[in-house]
Formats: C-alpha cells, structure tokens, sequence
C-alpha cells in the first residue's frame, strides 16, 4: 500500500465499492432484522431520520417506506451515494431523502433536531462505540432514539 494518505483512501474507497457491489445492506445484519428493529421504532408524523455512514440508504428508504418520515443520510463514499440516489428514486422517496456526502466528524449537523439516528455498521465514522453513541445522542431530540449496529 502507498505512503501517501489519499492515495490509500482511494485505493480503500475503489476495493470496499467492488466488495459490496452485489450488496444493498453493507454489513452483515439480516433483513429480517433490521426489519424487527424498525418494529419497535414508534416516529412521530413528520419524523426527521439520520444515518450516519448511510451506504446505499437501504435502512432510509425503509423507514420512510413504513413511517413516511424524512431523512438524511451522510457517507463519504460518492459511488454509494449515487446508489442510494438511484435507489430513493426507484423507491419513489427522492424527495423525502437529502444525502450528504463527506466525513461526518467534519460536517456541522444541527444538533438535538432528529427523531431517530442511526449508524450501523459504521462505528468506525466516530472512531469507536463510545463516541458514536455520545455522537448520536447529541443529534436526536429529548426522547429520540438511537440505533447503533458494531461488530462487538
Ligand atoms: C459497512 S458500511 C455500512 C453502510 C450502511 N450503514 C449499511 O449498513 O448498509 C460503512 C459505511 O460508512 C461510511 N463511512 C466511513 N467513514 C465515514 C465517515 N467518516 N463519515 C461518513 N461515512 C463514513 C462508508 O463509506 C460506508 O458506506
């Protein structure tokens, strides 16, 4: 692997794309469950979602499906994005969806503004657990909830 930073990021971001090209879901959670855990989500109408390290949006897409929220969805993987947009479109929720591309840590999200925040399968966005869910807590409103899938 080359020395030089952004040489090697674009050799990760190129060989994570090729990986997961067959793949909606990034990580290796079952559909079923993710669609047991939604189950237990109770949005409010007019309910603001926010994934961080989104993907291809496959859980975005979901929960506007089932609650008719709205939603934003931040990677920094631009080959993902394009999916995810193709995706919302295909869905019919491009207009329900915004997605932002670049590192979380370096973007000013309005803080204690969102329903529901999730990160799943991307801890390593935040660095590590601890902060990822200090992160999200600061995202949602009093009584908001928080999804956080890792590979413990
Ligand atoms: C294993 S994938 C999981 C994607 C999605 N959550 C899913 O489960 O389908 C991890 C994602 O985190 C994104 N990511 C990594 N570091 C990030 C950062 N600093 N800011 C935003 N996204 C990041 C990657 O580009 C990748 O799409």
């Amino acid at each position: 692997m080359s020395s030089k930073p952004g040489v090697e990021r674009l050799s990760q971001s190129k060989f994570t794309t090729i990986a997961h090209r067959d793949h909606t879901i990034l990580n290796p959670i079952s559909s079923e469950k993710i669609d047991r855990v939604f189950a237990l989500l109770d949005l409010p109408s007019g309910a603001r979602v926010i994934d961080v390290g989104c993907g291809k949006a496959e859980m975005l897409v979901r929960l506007i499906e089932r609650f008719g929220c709205t939603a934003i969805g931040v990677d920094t993987n631009p080959h993902f994005l394009a999916e995810a947009r193709a995706r919302a479109f295909d869905h019919g929720v491009a207009g329900q969806i915004e997605l932002l591309e670049g590192d979380v840590t370096k973007m000013k999200l309005a803080s204690e503004t969102f329903d529901a925040a999730l990160c799943v399968g991307a801890t390593h966005a935040y660095g590590d657990l601890a902060t990822t869910l200090k992160s999200l807590r600061g995202l949602v409103k009093t009584g908001g909830k928080v999804i956080v899938g890792d590979g413990l």
